[in-house]
């Protein structure tokens, strides 16, 4: 069964007509819809940039079917049936307009515009919803409108995930369903789940667009679509800015923001699996002798002890200086900022955060991680991984005897700065700055003899080897050196400052 539809607002992609998707799929594959053709096309370095022609970018052409399709599904243009008619084949023509992607004003036969917004991103043909300005647009947005995959929002935050393999994947608040569709290449099953039946349609769309028979899209509020099953690998991008009512469902998080991030957390303890890890993107909130890596901690309930926290921190933010901003933008009345700025002072927040972070389930006992990181120069996604593997490396029996045989080096990169003082006509070093850009960026002080230890790990070196040079040097006393070089060895691993061939770190991005 196809339908053909009238009105985008009532978008009704059928998506059951295989012929259909066949053609669609035939289309966008020789049109050659991919990234770096519409990048080429549109003059940006990637999709992210992508701004449409109604946003200020020169008039486009239509020579041939690629052209006619960025203005169709990414410009949202209205255009002359006649074009699309020369440029498109026939049989894809019906197929765009039976799949209902593809409709007319009721007033003007002669023109047709797309429904959707249909764009590569990843590697995958996605759709969503279209932006007001769009010609095909309802003008406001219905409040389930299904969230673009090509902000700047989801990138951070499919770059917050890792790409290793998984046997059952969870991307809770799915929208597109883009990191579903992405684990789907590698792991064994992938759920998407969304509250709005609309967001559903447009993820089982995808998943089908995109050839996946491992992907389920599956429809809820929260956990309640996924009950009885668990998972080795949730994700989550949910809404989170800070609103009394739900206006629009992909964005309203609740008076602070944080309605969604705290239930989703909470579900960890039924549907996470024992070493099962679990990523969010959102912004929250630091609050009074609070930060938000212990609030995150706090939200898991009474079982968090069974799990590692890790916050990466990508900005902050004052939030009266934010929902001021907000006004002066149009974006909030004066009214509306008062109203959420006398919401985050009720409950005591000093900072918002906008944060991707990882919890891991543990395995077997362990004693539990809270970290806080600032984001760097690496895809978040590894740096948090490698960082809970890290953790789970250290806290495992016979780590000290396994990195004292192990080799180690400063990281291409670190920098080190030392303040000197001249002292009865001598300079003495009096404090050391280290500072790497990745896995995250960290800033540690030590005192001169501790820096020193950087200095003789340029090239690899066992780290048995680095205790004994540094008892003969001095640096260190003869009594336990071992023991105080593991530790200081482990510390500046941690720091990002030296490297072990116990575990690869993620490079770095100069
Ligand atoms: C910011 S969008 C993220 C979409 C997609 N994951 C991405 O990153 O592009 C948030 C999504 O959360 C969904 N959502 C809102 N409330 C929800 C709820 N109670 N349960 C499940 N999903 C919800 C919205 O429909 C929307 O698709």
């Amino acid at each position: 069964m196809t339908a053909t539809i009238t009105s985008p607002v009532s978008t009704n992609i059928a998506s059951t007509d295989t012929g259909a998707m066949d053609s669609l799929r035939a289309l966008l594959e020789r049109a050659g819809l991919t990234e770096e053709a519409v990048c080429g096309r549109t003059g940006v370095a990637s999709i992210y940039d992508f701004t449409s022609v109604r946003d200020g970018r020169a008039p486009a052409e239509s020579r041939d079917a690629l052209d006619v399709l960025i203005r169709l599904f990414l410009d949202g243009e209205l255009l002359d049936r006649s074009v699309i008619r020369q440029h498109l084949p026939a049989d894809a023509v019906r197929a765009l307009e039976s799949i209902g992607l593809l409709s007319g004003p009721s007033a003007d036969a002669s023109k047709q515009f797309a429904t959707v917004l249909l764009y590569p991103t990843q590697g995958l043909w996605l759709i969503s919803d279209l932006p007001r300005s769009a010609a095909g647009s309802p003008n406001p947005l219905p409040s389930d409108a299904v969230y673009p995959a090509i902000t700047e929002n989801t990138r951070d935050f499919i770059t917050s995930l890792p790409r290793t393999r998984c046997e059952r994947f969870l991307e809770m608040c799915g929208g597109t369903g883009i990191a579903a569709l992405m684990a789907a290449r590698t792991c064994g099953h992938a759920w998407t789940a969304d509250v709005t039946e609309r967001a559903t349609r447009y993820a089982r769309f995808n998943a089908e667009l995109n050839g996946f028979t491992n992907v389920s899209a599956v429809q809820g509020d929260l956990y309640e679509p996924v009950r009885g099953l668990t998972f080795d690998r949730i994700v989550a991008h949910p809404p989170y800015i800070a609103s009394p009512e739900q206006t629009m469902i992909y964005r309203d998080g609740g008076p602070d923001g944080e309605q969604f991030t705290r239930a989703l957390l909470a579900g960890l303890p039924e549907f996470l699996e024992p070493g099962g890890r679990y990523y969010m993107t959102c912004v929250a909130t630091d609050r009074t002798n609070a930060p938000i890596e212990q609030r995150v901690r706090e939200m898991i309930g009474p079982a968090n002890g069974e799990f590692d926290v890790v916050v990466a921190v990508r900005a902050t933010r004052d939030p009266t200086e934010y929902f001021r901003l907000n006004t002066r933008a149009g974006v909030l009345s004066e009214k509306e900022a008062d109203a959420r700025i006398a919401a985050y002072q009720k409950v005591g927040a000093e900072k918002l955060v906008y944060v991707s972070l990882a919890v891991e389930r543990h395995e077997s006992p362990q004693a539990p991680l809270t970290a806080r990181r600032s984001s760097g120069t690496t895809p978040l996604g590894e740096s948090l991984d490698w960082q809970l593997d890290w953790v789970r490396l250290r806290e495992s029996p016979g780590f000290a005897e396994r990195l004292l045989e192990s080799r180690v080096w400063c990281r291409d990169g670190a920098r080190i700065r030392s303040d000197q003082r001249l002292t009865d006509g001598d300079w003495r070093v009096e404090r050391v700055d280290l500072s790497v850009d990745a896995p995250f960026r960290t800033s540690v002080e030590c005192s001169a003899e501790t820096g020193a230890i950087l200095t003789r790990c340029t090239a690899a070196i066992r780290v048995r080897q680095l205790a004994r040079d540094l008892v003969a040097s001095g640096l260190v006393g003869s009594e336990g050196a071992e023991e105080a070089v593991v530790s200081l060895v482990a510390f500046f691993v941690n720091a990002g400052c030296l490297e072990t061939d116990l575990l690869p770190s993620p490079a770095s991005i100069a």
